[in-house]
């Protein structure tokens, strides 16, 4: 195979600015021959080229593609991906995986033919910073990981951006709210740094700083078992908000704040320090690395070139889609604990959690507020909110 033959699903602002950009050539050895979405979204598309579909399975069973990438809200990823893999395509999937856990599964099992490419669309983790910081834990550089604190707040959403999506921070339409549409890439980035914890308590405020039914602010703890502590808090309400990680390890600490990244190193590590010296009040010796941070964030043309060079050449996936199940079931059991003041032990009951999504659904009679302007975010206001 020379080059992919990719079909779009759904060409709203995600959508559109990967359309913008492999019809612009940026994704060598990707070739969009076809599209898919509602009628009324097809209508405007110039591209006289593009096979146009208005529905996926037909787009699947056309052999015109060799790989779909889902960008539809949400609910649709896991019955789109599963025909898809079930075809036999290459799949992209938009982030989150999908709503919950067990639909995670659902697309995990359908994933037979393993030399095709599965990815997800974790663009954030091509960020130079976060590469490090992951490359330095899991080379022992930290030594072992006592406490994380990340405080993401800096997702600030107005009123408008929630009316103007009727699926949006609906339990329908999407199943949550910061934590499944934001927060999938930085629950994603805790996932893949720090693993998946043991426990989880969340307290979640649902509505607090807008007319929504779902979270839009959020503190989580998660215990890990080793008893490293951990507190994720997200919010789309704060401004300004702040963008601010924390990691200790036995060798020191680790920030990540405004673009950069700071390793307070320990001489000598922490606990070892404690039991050895002959003082109560000395600290270990802390020498201030300087981390060498290389590259550019390739965000979601990275992730697509990969894709595609996965595909064509068997480069490593960077953000395979079977990882996406990790930080959908973060998401999940936060939102369970919230709604039922437990803590709750991981793995997730993924049919317990889907039986209480579904009953709030069942219940929802909430109405949103309308959207002040017709015509939804620009594409200036969309390039700038991930
Ligand atoms: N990776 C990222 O940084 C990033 C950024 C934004 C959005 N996303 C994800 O992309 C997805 C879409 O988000 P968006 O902001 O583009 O939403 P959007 O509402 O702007 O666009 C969704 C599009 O999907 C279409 N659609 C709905 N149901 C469909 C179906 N059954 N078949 C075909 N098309 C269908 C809609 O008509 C619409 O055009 C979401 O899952 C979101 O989380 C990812």
């Amino acid at each position: 195979m020379k080059s992919v033959r990719l079909g779009l699903v759904g060409l709203g602002n995600m959508g559109r600015a990967h359309k913008a950009n492999i019809l612009a050539g940026k994704v060598k050895g990707l070739e969009l021959t076809a599209i898919c979405d509602l009628p009324a979204a097809l209508e405007g598309v110039e591209e006289e080229d593009l096979a146009k579909f208005t529905d996926a399975g037909d787009m699947i069973a056309s052999g015109k593609v060799d790989a779909i990438h889902i960008a539809t809200p949400h609910p649709f990823h896991c019955a789109i991906g599963c025909q898809a893999l079930e075809a036999g395509l290459h799949v992209m999937m938009e982030k989150p995986l999908a709503v919950h856990k067990a639909e995670c599964e659902q697309l995990i099992n359908a994933y037979h033919d393993k030399t095709k490419v599965f990815a997800a669309m974790f663009n954030q983790r091509t960020d130079p910073l976060y590469r490090k910081l992951k490359s330095l834990i899991d080379e022992g550089e930290l030594g072992e990981i006592r406490r994380v604190q990340w405080n993401v707040t800096d997702w600030f959403r107005s009123q408008e951006y929630y009316a103007s999506g009727g699926w949006r921070a609906t339990w329908k339409g999407e199943g949550g709210g910061v934590l499944l549409n934001q927060c999938p890439h930085n629950l994603d980035l805790f996932q893949w740094m720090f693993g998946m914890p043991s426990e989880v308590h969340g307290f979640c405020n649902f509505g607090r700083y807008h007319q929504i039914e779902v979270e839009d602010d959020v503190s989580a703890y998660f215990r890990y078992a080793n008893g490293c502590n951990a507190l994720f808090v997200t919010s789309t309400g704060e401004a300004p908000g702040v963008n601010r990680l924390e990691v200790v390890g036995e060798q020191g600490l680790v920030t990540i704040e405004g673009g950069t990244i700071r390793f307070r190193r320990n001489r000598v590590p922490m606990s070892q320090f404690s039991d050895e010296t002959f003082s109560s009040f000395g600290q270990p010796e802390v020498w201030e690395v300087d981390v060498p941070v290389t590259g550019e964030a390739g965000q979601h043309l990275e992730i697509l070139r990969n894709f595609t060079n996965a595909i064509l050449h068997d480069e490593k996936l960077i953000s395979p889609a079977v990882e996406g199940i990790h930080s959908v079931e973060l998401a999940n059991a936060v939102l369970y604990s919230a709604w039922t003041n437990q803590t709750i032990q991981l793995p997730l009951d993924s049919s317990a959690y889907a039986a209480e999504l579904q009953d709030r659904i069942d219940q929802s009679s909430f109405k949103k507020r309308q959207p002040r302007q017709q015509g939804g975010a620009s594409a200036d206001d969309f390039a700038k909110s991930f």
